[in-house]
């Protein structure tokens, strides 16, 4: 699909936006549809060269962009960060938690070690960065908008993936508790769950083989996986001016994929229109 433009390209002029995980897959994404939309942008990440890159991609197209590398565990390296990227970017008002960690197991093999590993990126590492702004801007007098890229599953739970699913209904958790607390700061705080996106670290860690790839679209009512562009133009809109009364939500981008696990006859809308409906006449009573 074309992306589709809805933007003024000043969108978000005035915003100065930390994103983690902002040198790859959607956080690479996002950095730089934000870049192009006016804002400054601060990456974080654990790896330098992805996050070298992005930012050389942000300024290529005129935008504005830094990174300073950290892991989020560590609360002082976000501290550092957040410090470096302030000294050439100015102030930060805005926060994208998206780093994250997954991989597909059993629980019953999972080690005390992998479960910390997921928790401390996902709900820790969201936590620390949420704090380090949160404090600043509060100190400040600044307003500003966070916005954490949680999951459906976030909501319901999910088998094989369980350090993230416990993670990231936490970060959901945090998301509505602040929204409330934080409301008085003119603090936003937003969430939003995506469906399959394909990327790199995503799909090679969770989507094991053309099979399971072929069967997550049929779980998918729009019947494919989403496009960035258009996961970027919601948190472009969340992010913005444009949404100042969103605060507290749960925004799900999905193609109707989690609606569809929890309905029961959702199946026949993968069938046939025509056979589907010939099958439901057969059932219908003759008078
Ligand atoms: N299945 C089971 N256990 C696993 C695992 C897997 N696929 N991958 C890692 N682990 C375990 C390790 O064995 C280790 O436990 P142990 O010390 O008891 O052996 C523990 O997790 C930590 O692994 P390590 O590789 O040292 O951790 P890390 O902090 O470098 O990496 C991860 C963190 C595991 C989350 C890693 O997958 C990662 O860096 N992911 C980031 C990117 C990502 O996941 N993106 C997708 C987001 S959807």
């Amino acid at each position: 699909m074309e992306p589709f433009e809805p933007f003024r390209k000043d969108l978000l002029s005035g915003k100065t936006t930390i994103i983690t995980g902002g040198g790859t897959g959607l956080g690479r994404s996002m950095a730089l549809r934000m870049a192009a939309l006016g804002a400054k942008v601060g990456i974080v990440g654990r790896r330098p060269a992805p996050l070298e890159e992005t930012v050389a991609a942000m300024r290529k197209t005129g935008g504005q962009g830094a990174f300073a590398p950290a892991d989020i565990r560590e609360p002082e390296a976000v501290a550092r960060a957040v410090d470096a990227l302030e000294s050439e970017l100015g102030p930060a008002n805005q926060l994208i938690n998206n780093a994250a960690g997954n991989f597909l197991a059993a629980s019953e093999d999972l080690s005390p070690n992998a479960f910390n590993s997921v928790v401390q990126i996902v709900l820790y590492g969201s936590f620390h960065c949420t704090r380090e702004l949160g404090r600043r801007l509060i100190e400040r007098q600044q307003t500003g908008e966070i916005l954490s890229i949680v999951t459906s599953y976030a909501q319901t739970g999910s088998a094989f993936v369980l350090p993230s699913a416990v993670a990231k209904a936490g970060v959901l958790a945090m998301t509505r508790s602040l929204a409330v607390e934080w409301a008085a700061y003119g603090i936003r705080l937003n969430a939003v769950a995506p469906g399959p996106f394909p990327t790199e670290g995503a799909f090679s860690r969770l989507m094991p083989g053309s099979e399971m790839e072929k069967q997550a679209r049929r779980r998918i009512p729009s019947r494919r996986f989403g496009e960035h562009w258009e996961l970027t133009n919601l948190v472009a809109y969340l992010m913005s001016d444009a949404s100042p009364y969103q605060t507290g939500d749960l925004v799900t981008i999905d193609g109707a994929e989690a609606l569809f696990s929890g309905q029961q006859f959702a199946g026949f809308a993968h069938l046939d229109r025509a056979a589907a409906k010939e099958l439901m006449a057969s059932l219908k009573p003759k008078r």
